[in-house]
Formats: structure tokens, C-alpha cells, sequence
């Protein structure tokens, strides 16, 4: 296969990172499609650490074109500096791509981000508040600035006084600083320099690669669960990291498409607010999130933690077209003499398989478990299937029965080598 879609399948932080970096050793081509940096992916090997936000997984591999497509939304300034930061830790022979299509995240967007937080109050959804909701509100609303634009000066100065002629009143309206032209405009015009020579037609990139059987791998960020619309919505982002979004976010036909693996912790993880049916809330949780180091990447929040959901997992690999599981952070689970899985959720004394749309509803399922056993012994050494204990394969079995999705990958530690492939899908 020549094509690979890389998702999360939860609410986002299950390595996507990671596996991206792990398939990029076979890889031409690995692209961002989606979301900007409000994403944090985590990347060992060689006894370095990386933290990317904006920049695709395939960065550190100087023979793979790294494209970020048409979907995202880019933070010129944070960009930037991510770049810096990896060319002062020795990665400086790598091949950017960046769409002219991508909209820009601006310093109001950030600002605009905060303001609705605010406003908010106890409804408030717990953005990364990088921008990423109002810039992407702009480009619906046809007001917002695109890379083409920025590179070039003549461009970015008209879209800049159109955006701030509406910006401006609206963060008047909700108290918040206005901000002058010539505060942004120079100094963004001198980023457009910088990434003028990155930014070309990546949509006909990626024709002219997947045409000639270049290997390109899709690197979702976020996670099905927080799909603007097959999320928990209004607790979402404001993008759609499904599989299926990924042909209008990188400008490719839907059949070129092979594969999608989900990723997938152990268990699961939300950062931010709404609704999360498994979650726990007693030692267990301090126990997973400690030997998880369980802290957002981005903005260091503890992660909510709970118990695997194999019913969003079902849905997430329905309305995203998951035919591949990775099951992430294995190894965080030892030491449990049981571990539970939920199968379905019980409304209001029914038994359901999926999820609700009315969050009212939503927040009121109870879900219903099967206990496995636990294992006690370290895996983090495991090269094979084989040498799992039996209740760990007896873990792995169970979730593929209740997602009817075959697992192509585990993963018993961060670094590049702590995972173990059962299936060739790429
Ligand atoms: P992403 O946003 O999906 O790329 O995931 P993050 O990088 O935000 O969060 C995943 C975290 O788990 C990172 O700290 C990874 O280094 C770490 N990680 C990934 N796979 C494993 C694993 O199998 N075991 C352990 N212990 N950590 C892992
Ligand atoms: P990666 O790619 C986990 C969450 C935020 C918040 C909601 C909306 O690392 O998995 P936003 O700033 O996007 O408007 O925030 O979405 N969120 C993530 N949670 N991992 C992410 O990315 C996330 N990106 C956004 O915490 O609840
Ligand atoms: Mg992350």
C-alpha cells in the first residue's frame, strides 16, 4: 500500500506522533491536513525528545517531503520558531511544503480565542487558546487571511484592513484590545519572507507523488472525538481530524485513500472540558496519569483519565473509517490486578452502542463494563506478540471483538523501538 491515514481515535494525545514518526522510516511524504498548533506531538528516538505543534512528523528524516496542506491553520510567528528550535537541535536538512491555501492564525484570533473562553464563563469549552476556533470561524466567514496572502505584501495589506475593519468591532464588543495596522502588518510581512520559499501547490505535489507510488502518510491531529461534527460537540475543535477529511484537507481524490489506522491508548484521555462517560476519578486515574505522564504538550493541563471506551472507539471507527488500530501506552497499564473496558452505555435504563448527539443525553450514560484481568509484569521490553503476558493478549483480544477492528500495531514505551508490528499496512 501506498497511502496511510494516520487518526486519533479518542480525544486526541494518543501518539499519533509517535506512530507518524515510527511509518515515516518507510514514508516519502508525510502531511498535516488539519488543525494548527493547538496539536502536540511527541516524538522520541535516539534519547532525544521533540515536541511538534505545527511542523509534520516526517521533519527529522531528511529524505521525506513534509507538507502542511491547504486544511491547516498556521501560526506564522509559532511556526517559525518551532522551525528555529529544531534547526538549533541539528535538524537542518529537511524539505518543507506549506499550501498557499493554509489560513494564517493572527494575533487577534489568539486574543478572540481567550475573550470567548472568558465570556463563556462555566460553559467554557477549554481551548488551547492558540486561535485555532476564530481562525477557522474566519475562513467560513470568507474574512480570513491565507498564506498566499501573507507572502505577499500588496495581498496581505488589503486582506489585513478588511479583516481589522471587522476584527476590530468585534473585540470592541467584547472589551477586548483593538489593534492598529501597523502593529501587525510589518512584522508579518517579514514572516511571509521567510516562508515564501516553503510555500508552493501542494495539492499538485501530492498528485504528481501518489502518480508516481511515492509512499505518503497522513498525519491526523486532535481525534475523531473531537471532530467539529462528530465530536462532543460543542467540546470539539474546530477542524475535522477524521479520515474522511483528509481528501478536501490535502487537496487529493478520496480513492487514493488506502488504509486508515486509528490510533488508540490503552485506556483514554481528555484534555479540556465535556463529556467523557469512562472517566475516573479515584487513585487509579492519579496512578495511570503519573506512570502515563499524563500532561497536556501544549499547555501542560493533567489529562482527565478513564477507562478504554470501546463504544466512542466504535463510533469513531464508523464516522472515520478506521480499519486499523494502534494501541499506544500498553506498558502504562502493568501492575493492575483488573482492568476494565466499556462495552456499551446504559440511557436511561437502556442499553445503547453508540453516541448520543443531545449532550444532555450524552452526559447522563452510564457505562457498562467488562473486567479483565490485570498483568503485573514490566513490558516495556517486548519485541513480539508472543511475549506478552496471556491477560494483556487477552486485553488486545477483547478490544478487537468489540471494535470488530483488527490491531496492526502495540506500543509498550515512547521511544521509536517500543513497538511491535503485527500487520504489514503500509
Ligand atoms: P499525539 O498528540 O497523539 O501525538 O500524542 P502526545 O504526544 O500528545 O501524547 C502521547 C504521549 O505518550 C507522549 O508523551 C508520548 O511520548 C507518549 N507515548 C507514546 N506511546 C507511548 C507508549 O507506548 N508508552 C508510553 N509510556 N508512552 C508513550
Ligand atoms: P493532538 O494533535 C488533545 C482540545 C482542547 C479543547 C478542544 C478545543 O496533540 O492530539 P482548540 O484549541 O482546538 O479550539 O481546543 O480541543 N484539543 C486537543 N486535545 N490533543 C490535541 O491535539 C488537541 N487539540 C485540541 O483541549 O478541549
Ligand atoms: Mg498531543
Amino acid at each position: 500500500m501506498s497511502t496511510l491515514v494516520i487518526v486519533g481515535s479518542q480525544w486526541g494525545d494518543e501518539g499519533k506522533g509517535k506512530i507518524t514518526d515510527y511509518m515515516a522510516q518507510e514514508a516519502d511524504v508525510v502531511v498535516r491536513s488539519q488543525g494548527g498548533n493547538n496539536a502536540g506531538h511527541t516524538i522520541n528516538f535516539d534519547g532525544k525528545k521533540f515536541a511538534l505543534r505545527s511542523i509534520p512528523s516526517g521533519i527529522f528524516h531528511s529524505n521525506i517531503k513534509n507538507v502542511m496542506a491547504n486544511g491547516m491553520v498556521i501560526d506564522p510567528k509559532q511556526m517559525l520558531e518551532e522551525l528555529r528550535s529544531l534547526e538549533e537541535r541539528g535538524i537542518l536538512n529537511y524539505q518543507l511544503y506549506i499550501s498557499g491555501r493554509a489560513h494564517v492564525v493572527m494575533p487577534y484570533h489568539q486574543r478572540l480565542d481567550g475573550a470567548y473562553e472568558n465570556l463563556k464563563k462555566e460553559n467554557k469549552i477549554g481551548t488551547t487558546k492558540r486561535g485555532i476556533g476564530p481562525c477557522y470561524a474566519d475562513k467560513a466567514n470568507r474574512i480570513g487571511i491565507r498564506i498566499a496572502d501573507l507572502i505577499d505584501p500588496e495581498s496581505f495589506s488589503i486582506a489585513l484592513k478588511n479583516a481589522l475593519e471587522i476584527k476590530n468591532k468585534e473585540l470592541k464588543m467584547l472589551g477586548e484590545k483593538e489593534y492598529t495596522f501597523d502593529e501587525i502588518y510589518e512584522e508579518y510581512v517579514e514572516y511571509g519572507k521567510k516562508l515564501k520559499p516553503f510555500v508552493c501547490d501542494t495539492s499538485l505535489l501530492l498528485e504528481e507523488e501518489i502518480e508516481k507510488g511515492a509512499k505518503v502518510l497522513f498525519e491526523g491531529a486532535q481525534g475523531v472525538m473531537l471532530c467539529l461534527d462528530h465530536g462532543t460537540y460543542p467540546y470539539v475543535t474546530s477542524s475535522s481530524p477524521t479520515g474522511a477529511s483528509v481528501p478536501l484537507n490535502a487537496g487529493i481524490a478520496p480513492q487514493n485513500i488506502e488504509s486508515v489506522l486509528g490510533i488508540c491508548k490503552a485506556y483514554t484521555t481528555r484534555v479540556g472540558e465535556g463529556p467523557f462517560p469512562t472517566e475516573i476519578h479515584d487513585e487509579l486515574a492519579d496512578y495511570i496519569r503519573e506512570r502515563g505522564h499524563e500532561y497536556g504538550t501544549v499547555t501542560k493541563r493533567p489529562r482527565r483519565v478513564g477507562y478504554l471506551d470501546c463504544v466512542a472507539l466504535n463510533y469513531a471507527r464508523r464516522v472515520s473509517g478506521i480499519n486499523y488500530l494502534a494501541l499506544m501506552l500498553f506498558d502504562v497499564l502493568s501492575g493492575l490486578d483488573k482492568i476494565k473496558i466499556c462495552y456499551a452505555y446504559e440511557l436511561d435504563g437502556k442499553e445503547i452502542y453508540t453516541v448520543p448527539a443531545n449532550l444532555k443525553e450524552y452526559y447522563r450514560c452510564k457505562p457498562l463494563y467488562v473486567e479483565m484481568d490485570g498483568w503485573k509484569e514490566d513490558i516495556t521490553k517486548v519485541q513480539s506478540y508472543d511475549e506478552l503476558p496471556q491477560a494483556a493478549k487477552a486485553y488486545m483480544k477483547k478490544i478487537e471483538e468489540l471494535t470488530k477492528t483488527e490491531i496492526a500495531i502495540f506500543s509498550v514505551g515512547p521511544d521509536r523501538h517500543q513497538t511491535i508490528r503485527l500487520k504489514d499496512i503500509f
